[in-house]
């Protein structure tokens, strides 16, 4: 199933509000292309092979960015700050429509098989301190459902700024946000781990260069600081064994969440992974953890568009909210509001 069957007018609206709503401001290389992608029929055509309920314009311009680390030294490549250095500025549009109209059956064969898989470490910036404050100390079971290459699994290896101020930790990863208000949650030491695992329909093995090329293509291509900071991670990663498990549906979840040992706090989350839900998964979902802790204490987190939230506390945007089941008994908490990226965070 991909999107060749929706009216392309709608695919062209998607393309502009993509540039309008999430490159305008953050990202002028992308958003200058989708604006163009987005009056362009033969572009439109090849991104509507992308797998549906993926969002289109991520998944077609990862699929380009992939094919450019394989050929770095094509013209258009040199446009590209993610690959060279010393790049130029503005792709022009008919150079980057004949790179993408010449490789056409590769573009096709990413928009096919790749998922949109973004790993974005800043998530760890509200992560961090509140499974710290959580733990009071104890080392924990950690369980990350939608982790794509388990990046965010390595949350107490990173060093943590907010408002450029080194807060906490000691790595080449760097995580940074702004705070926008609020107070984030006390703690004495950041939290430490029992162990980890990452949970996903397709977990990203970084011994396989394809799947780093991929996760770094996902990076949109003049966010440079994102492409340090990924490729920091990668690196750490990639030196060591994190566990994940394969699995996709409600009762394989539950089976995995049921299974970790009971004799340390438990913690279990997702960011931005119900987007990729349908409703009704969604609902089944709230349903297993309420199934889960009605018997078995632990910390539920979830960071999502108040869109997919079942509460959405009436508000629209990003929200971090916890739910702690404690001898059966549930309790729903606001954290903060952030962005996509949380590039800022606003505690709540
Ligand atoms: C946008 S990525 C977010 C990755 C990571 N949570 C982060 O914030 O850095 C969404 C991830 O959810 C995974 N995903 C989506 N639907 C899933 C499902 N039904 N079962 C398991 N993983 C799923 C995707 O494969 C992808 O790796």
């Amino acid at each position: 199933m991909d999107y060749r069957d929706i009216e392309p007018q709608r695919l062209k609206d998607w393309f502009k509000t993509f540039a309008e709503n999430e490159c305008k401001g953050v990202s002028p290389m992308y958003f200058a292309l989708s604006n163009k992608i987005s009056e362009d029929d033969e572009l439109i055509t090849l991104a509507s092979y992308c797998k549906s309920r993926q969002p289109m314009p991520n998944l077609f311009l990862a699929s380009v960015q992939y094919l450019l680390f394989k050929e770095p030294s094509s013209e258009l490549a040199h446009y590209y700050p993610s690959i060279h250095s010393q790049y130029k500025e503005d792709p022009p549009f008919a150079l980057f429509k004949e790179f993408c109209l010449k490789r056409r059956d590769q573009i096709i064969e990413l928009e096919q098989s790749r998922l949109v898989q973004t790993n974005s470490l800043n998530r760890c910036a509200y992560l961090m301190p509140i499974f710290s404050s959580y733990s009071r100390g104890e080392e924990v079971i950690l369980v990350d459902i939608g982790t794509s290459a388990g990046l965010t699994l390595n949350m107490d290896r990173y060093a943590y700024f907010y408002d450029d101020v080194h807060t906490f930790g000691r790595s080449d990863v760097k995580i940074q946000s702004e705070e926008r208000g609020g107070k984030m949650p006390a703690f004495d030491q950041m939290v430490s781990f029992r162990s980890k695992l990452g949970i996903d329909q397709n977990p990203l093995d970084l011994s396989d260069q394809n799947n780093v090329d991929w996760l770094r293509a996902l990076v949109w291509a003049d966010r440079l600081p994102r492409h340090e900071k990924i490729s920091a991670a990668i690196s750490l990663a990639q030196k060591e064994n994190l566990q994940f498990e394969k699995a996709s549906t409600i009762p394989e979840f539950e089976r995995i969440i049921e299974s970790q040992d009971d004799d340390a706090p438990l913690l279990v989350f997702h960011t931005h992974v119900l987007y990729q839900f349908s409703k009704g998964e969604r609902v089944e979902f709230t349903n297993m953890m309420e199934r889960i802790g009605s018997h078995r204490d632990l910390l539920y987190l979830a960071a999502e568009h108040s869109s997919v939230l079942q509460n959405d506390h009436g508000m629209d945007g990003v929200l971090v909210e916890s739910t702690e089941f404690k001898k059966g008994t549930k309790s729903i908490r606001l954290h903060a509001q952030t962005n996509g990226h949380a590039n800022w965070i606003k505690w709540n």
